[in-house]
């Protein structure tokens, strides 16, 4: 193993979160600093049991802060970053997209400056299949496939991928690329698909689908996914790309239904409403190149995963009670009246 001093950016967000306990499984690894500005959905809470561990030092910090990214990257000799922190939901995105520019995209550049700055020896930054736009039926893109984002999220998710890729190219960036797909389990936000899903049906409320429920979207168990970034910073070679998404694809429609039936709650609560504008029908990435060269094999079987993790947000009813009241005010803007 080569990286054993490592910088996570959004360490304590949902994937973050799931990441930093992956790469502190390693003996061999000597510290994991969290770096994340812990705002609505970065939460200290989140890395429970990592903050346990000796090895991990949580450090309060916006990626937009160069100075003190540089610090912290000196203080701590890192030797590898990796890049989560975003924000991720393309219908706050919607609604206003000034913080997406702020943090995915002048954050990113930050992240690189500082990178080049301190000759960081490694960068993995997490970018999504939503930089590719909607797939058509029956393709599957590869990691050369031209970027056609639809949300300002994908705008901005789109713009940090492209600047890597050109400190890659113009200053020899020893960085590679991780193209996620959708991810679930445990401590997502409950903003998203499922565990907003599992807070309404609890409540009894309405279940509301956008469009027709059809959308497909290619759905990758967290740990399965962080276990493939955690190959790629081992593993690659600078200037790498590669998709992971696990291969399981289902509809909006699906995965509610399994969800209604894991809770006994009425499938007739399912409601169609406004859908999204720009709403992407479908994602669908091929990921073959990741499991050739990295060895990447997602574990989880996606039913059974799908249903615990339905069950870990509803034993947790009171914290998205909770987290939910704290940012009441986006889901009222992005729900009433739809
Ligand atoms: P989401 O979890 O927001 O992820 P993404 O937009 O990055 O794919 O949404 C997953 C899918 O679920 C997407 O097609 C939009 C749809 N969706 C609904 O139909 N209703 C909802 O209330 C939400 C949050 C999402």
């Amino acid at each position: 193993m080569s990286f054993r001093r490592i910088l996570v950016t959004g360490a304590a967000g949902f994937i973050g979160s799931h990441f930093v306990e992956r790469a502190l499984e390693d003996p061999e690894v000597e510290c994991v600093v969290g770096y994340d500005a812990l705002t609505y959905a970065g939460r200290k809470e989140h890395l429970g049991e990592a903050l346990e561990d000796a090895r991990f030092t949580l450090v309060q910090g916006n990626v937009c802060d160069e100075d003190f990214l540089i610090k912290t990257l000196r203080a701590e000799r890192i030797d590898a970053v990796v890049h989560f922190a975003a924000e991720t939901h393309v219908d706050r995105s919607i609604l206003g997209a000034r913080i997406f520019m702020e943090t995915n995209v002048t954050g990113t550049y930050t992240v690189l400056e500082a990178c080049k700055a301190e000759n960081i020896e490694r960068l993995v930054h997490i970018s999504t299949d939503e930089v590719y736009g909607p797939t058509p039926e029956g393709e599957q893109f590869k990691e050369d496939a031209g970027f056609r984002p639809s949300s300002p999220y994908a705008a901005s998710k789109a713009s940090a991928d492209l600047f890597v890729q050109s400190f890659i190219k113009t200053h020899r960036l020893p960085a590679l690329i991780v193209r996620g797909a959708n991810n679930f389990g445990p401590r997502q936000f409950p903003e998203k698909l499922i565990p907003f899903m599992v807070h309404r049906a609890l409540l009894g409320e309405e279940l509301p689908l956008y469009g027709s429920g059809r959308q497909l979207r290619d759905w990758t168990y967290v740990e399965d996914f962080a276990e493939g970034v955690w190959l790629a910073l081992q593993r690659a070679d600078d200037g790498d790309i590669f998709n992971l998404g696990a291969g399981n694809e289902r509809t909006n429609r699906m995965i509610v239904e399994t969800l209604c039936d894991e809770l006994g709650c009425d499938r007739g609560e399912i409601a169609l409403v406004a859908d999204r504008p720009a709403h992407d029908f479908r994602y669908a990435m091929d990921s073959s190149r990741a499991v050739q060269k990295l060895g990447w094999t997602p574990k989880a079987e996606f039913d059974e995963a799908l249903r615990a993790t339905i069950r870990w947000f509803a034993a947790r009813k009171d914290w998205m009670e909770k987290v939910y009241a704290e940012t009441a005010d986006y889901f009222k803007d992005n729900y009433a009246g739809r």
